[in-house]
């Protein structure tokens, strides 16, 4: 996404300035992406529960008005950011998204990354320099620097489960001094990150920050169940869309260009519906349960001779770089299906926006317990699109079932339902415009950037409180 400082109206000049970059962004080969957190949620044991949680209400209205940062209370305190790497993945750009909140507020920000490759990377340089541009002191991981900030440190925030190796490794004798003020911020439920050499300094931190309830839940669960520790004070923050996201949301002009030139990439016209996963092509992301639901769908209103405009399926998030069985797999269904002319496969990419600009529906089909989060979920909405996801999750919290969109289970149970519910947005367009309007509406209630600042804020203040004490 350009980076592009924001104010009440896009004068023209900027506006052109921003499709320019955004046009730019389309057709650079870079094949990363970003959108919803790449860190996967998915393993294969699923487990309902309920457990009490020190949740800062997710529906808190946000509370500040226009003007008032939330977190000018940060100003010159210094955190220490621990990222267990450095990479274009979920997991760090939040953080480094925070970092630069925080140093919009006048915080002081070291960042350390724990794991680095040994030979030169592309990636990492060009963060890291973004992180310097903005003010953000970049540290070597380990060493008596890295020691002397913890202790200075008014705050120290790790990311991920991975990022508690860190601890030991580095600090040594003086964890037991740093645990009080660290926050640990994590976005994952895998299984292995369910592991005492992760995880055994969990109970003695200030507190964890988590990206849904479902998450969780399961963390408080599983840390129990499985490792017999407890979790500390846990705070659930949702995520907000960034300022840039919400600009071109908002720029009727930037979303119709993108619009067209999108869908003239891909050979659709003007009227056809558009049905898209945005998303790391995988198993647990669930592809391949969508173009079953999807052929179905075109069944359905082949048989019942049902009258809508062509519908298409768009897969976005192919990895160019290696070719997976399981996107072969994809493939070949589609070939058997014979269904090739209603499906388009996108390369990953960075920037979502084109892609929101250009669809109807977004298809959210995470399987077994789903999103952490699903940032992509709120973004879509943010482009006014409703929502057709899995009943597991981030999702839950995010996509108000009948409202902003329809909720189908997870699994082959799901297959079905989705079909279903693809053929009744395909036929109606009054539901789509008013679900897309809804999405829209619950964006602008609790899903901006100021509610995650507003959120995060409390946090911060309850972690430098206890530290302190
Ligand atoms: C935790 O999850 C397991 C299944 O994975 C379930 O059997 C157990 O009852 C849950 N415990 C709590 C306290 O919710
Ligand atoms: C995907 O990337 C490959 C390799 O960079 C390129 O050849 C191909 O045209 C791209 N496809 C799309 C749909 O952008
Ligand atoms: C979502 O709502 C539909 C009816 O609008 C209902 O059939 C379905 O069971 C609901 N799904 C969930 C997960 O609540």
């Amino acid at each position: 996404m350009p980076k592009h400082s924001t104010g009440g109206l896009i004068s023209v000049q900027k506006r052109w300035a921003l499709m320019i970059l955004l046009c730019i962004a389309l057709s650079t080969t870079i094949a990363f992406f970003i959108g919803s957190s790449a860190n996967s949620c998915n393993s294969a044991d699923y487990g309902k529960f309920s457990s009490r949680i020190d949740a800062v209400e997710p529906e808190s209205s946000g509370g500040n008005k226009k003007g008032e940062n939330p977190l000018h209370f940060m100003n010159s305190k210094l955190v220490l950011m621990v990222s267990h790497e450095l990479s274009l993945s979920g997991g760090p750009l939040l953080l480094m998204e925070l970092a630069f909140l925080l140093r919009a507020v006048g915080t002081r920000i070291v960042w350390i990354t724990n794991q680095k490759p040994t030979e030169p990377d592309e990636v990492i340089h060009s963060l890291e320099q973004r992180m310097a541009d903005r003010g953000v002191k970049v540290s070597p991981a380990k060493g008596q620097e890295a020691v002397d900030t913890a202790l200075k440190a008014d705050l120290v925030i790790l990311n991920t489960a991975v990022a508690g190796k860190w601890l030991d490794a580095v600090l040594k004798d003086n964890v037991p001094r740093v645990l009080p003020k660290v926050l640990w911020w994590i976005h994952e439920m895998r299984g292995h990150y369910f592991n005492l050499e992760y995880v055994k300094h969990l109970p003695f931190v200030a507190g964890a920050m988590i990206d849904s309830h479902t998450t969780a839940d399961y963390w408080k669960n599983r840390t129990h169940e499985r490792l017999g520790i407890k979790m500390p004070a846990t705070y659930v923050v949702h995520l907000g869309n960034s300022k840039d996201l919400m600009d071109v949301a908002e720029d009727s002009v930037a979303r119709r260009v993108l619009r067209e030139h999108i869908r003239e990439s891909l050979g659709v016209q003007k009227d056809d519906l558009l049905f898209a996963i945005i998303n790391s092509v995988s198993r647990g992301k669930g592809q391949d349960l969508f173009l079953k639901s999807f052929y179905e769908a075109l069944q359905l209103i082949q048989e019942k001779k049902l009258h809508v405009p062509p519908v298409y399926a768009v897969i976005v998030g192919i990895d160019v770089n290696s070719k997976t069985k399981f996107e072969t797999e994809l493939r070949n269904f589609v070939a058997d299906k014979k269904i090739m002319q209603r499906v388009r496969f996108v390369n990953k990419t960075l920037n979502v926006a084109p892609y929101l600009a250009s669809i109807d529906v977004l298809v959210q089909n995470s399987q077994a317990r789903g999103e952490c989060f699903g940032r992509i979920t709120i973004e879509a909405m943010a482009f006014q699109l409703p929502v057709l996801g899995t009943a597991a999750g981030g999702t839950m919290e995010i996509v108000v079932n009948g409202t902003t969109g329809w909720l189908h289970p997870a699994g082959k149970d799901g297959l079905t339902p989705l079909a279903a519910n693809i053929v009744q947005l395909a036929m109606q367009v009054e539901t789509r415009t008013r679900m897309g309007n809804k999405g829209y509406a619950r964006v602008q209630e609790m899903f901006l950037e100021h509610h995650m600042s507003y959120r995060i804020s409390l946090v911060l203040k309850e972690v430098l409180r206890k530290a302190n004490s």
